[in-house]
């Protein structure tokens, strides 16, 4: 066994610092003269999901704070969001039928058209997003139309999304965002918009949408859970980065006006990385999972839910994000104005 001896330390001689980093932290006021990087109302997104009927508002379980709405009360959740200086709100449909060739998705009166005509004839100035794929509309909850053998039929879920995309672009939608994952969708969706002399309606494409855990809730809110099998034929692999820069490059000379990487905390690599690659607007999806784990900690007292967030939104900006779409988008909005959120939300 080794002996310890107790010797004395000797004083040492310790140079001085070079550089001072530390004098710009000293203070508020400093730290915020020097911030790199803020998020603002304006880059927020709030996703809305829409139920047919009147007066519905209920709760989705694994998102506190989040409902699944009909048209009336959705509006409204809307008009808050739009008096916080929240520019626009991502729609999803739950429609009261689905069938294996989502064809509530092109009805003229499905959710998402109905909530889109509301919004625009009550809130002009809002923009209008609507997500756009078939795992809402289909009874067994698959981003595409299936072929004989139950797979993904690529090429003929084209055609669905094309016709999709003009639908809801007629009833208002100012922007559709495809979250399918299908080969040659941005193509064919703008070819259809143009076609139908909607050339103003633009295309924010999920371009690069990882196969992710952390839609679990989202799930549960659009009730789209596949039946059998799951989104890794067309969702990215999440090892996978270079392919993300070859998803986004794609999507752009396909014509999409704006690309988006989903989710967000574990990828902010890959936002870093399209940033880099492409010269359009750059969205990023803070998911139903990421906005879930954040609210079961705060709820157990582990996390400090306004910080986290906080941490959270600024990463995704310094990552390269212009757009941020996220549950906590009215949270948010109503602490940078330095105001409490509307009541009921
Ligand atoms: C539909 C879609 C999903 C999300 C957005 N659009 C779910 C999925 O692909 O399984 C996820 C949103 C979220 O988790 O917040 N394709
Ligand atoms: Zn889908």
């Amino acid at each position: 066994m080794r002996r310890v001896v107790p010797v004395p330390v000797p004083d040492a001689d310790v140079p001085t610092p070079l550089e001072r980093p530390r004098r710009l932290r000293r203070s508020g006021a400093l730290r915020g003269l020097v911030a790199e990087h803020a998020v603002r109302v304006e880059d927020l997104i709030e996703p809305l999901f829409v139920v047919p009927g009147s007066g519905v508002r209920a709760e989705i379980a694994s998102m506190p704070g989040v409902y699944q709405q009909s048209v009336d009360r959705l509006v409204e959740d809307a008009r808050d969001a739009q008096a916080l200086g929240i520019r626009g709100v991502l729609l999803f449909g739950i429609p009261a039928h689905k069938d294996e060739d989502a064809s509530s998705l092109l009805d003229p009166n499905g959710p998402v058209q109905r909530a889109a005509a509301a919004l625009k004839r009550e809130l002009p100035e809002l923009l209008v997003i609507a997500d756009l794929c078939a795992c809402e509309y289909t009874s067994h909850g698959h981003c595409g139309l299936l072929d004989e053998n139950d797979e993904i039929d690529n090429d003929r879920t084209l055609a669905l999304l094309a016709k999709g995309a003009v639908s809801l672009a007629r009833a208002g939608a100012d922007i559709v965002a495809p979250s399918d994952m299908m080969d040659g969708r941005v193509r064919a969706i703008r070819h259809a918009l143009d076609a139908q002399g909607l050339h103003s309606v633009a295309i924010m494409s999920y371009a690069v949408k990882y196969a992710s855990a952390f839609y679990g809730p989202f799930r549960e809110a659009a009730n789209s859970t596949p039946a059998f099998g799951d989104r890794r034929t067309h969702q990215m692999d999440p090892p996978n980065a270079r392919e993300a820069v070859r998803e986004a490059l794609l999507d752009v000379a396909e014509g999409a006006d704006a690309v988006l990487v989903k989710p967000a905390v574990s990828y902010l690599d890959i936002v870093w990385r399209v940033r880099e690659a492409v010269n359009v607007p750059l969205a990023v999806y803070n998911t139903s999972g990421e906005y879930s784990m954040m609210k079961a900690a705060a709820a157990k007292g582990w996390l400090d839910e306004e910080r986290a967030t906080d941490e959270v939104l600024v990463s995704c900006k310094r990552a390269g994000a212009d757009i941020i779409i996220t549950y906590a988008a009215r949270a948010v909005a109503a602490r940078l104005n330095g105001r409490r959120p509307p009541s009921g939300s």
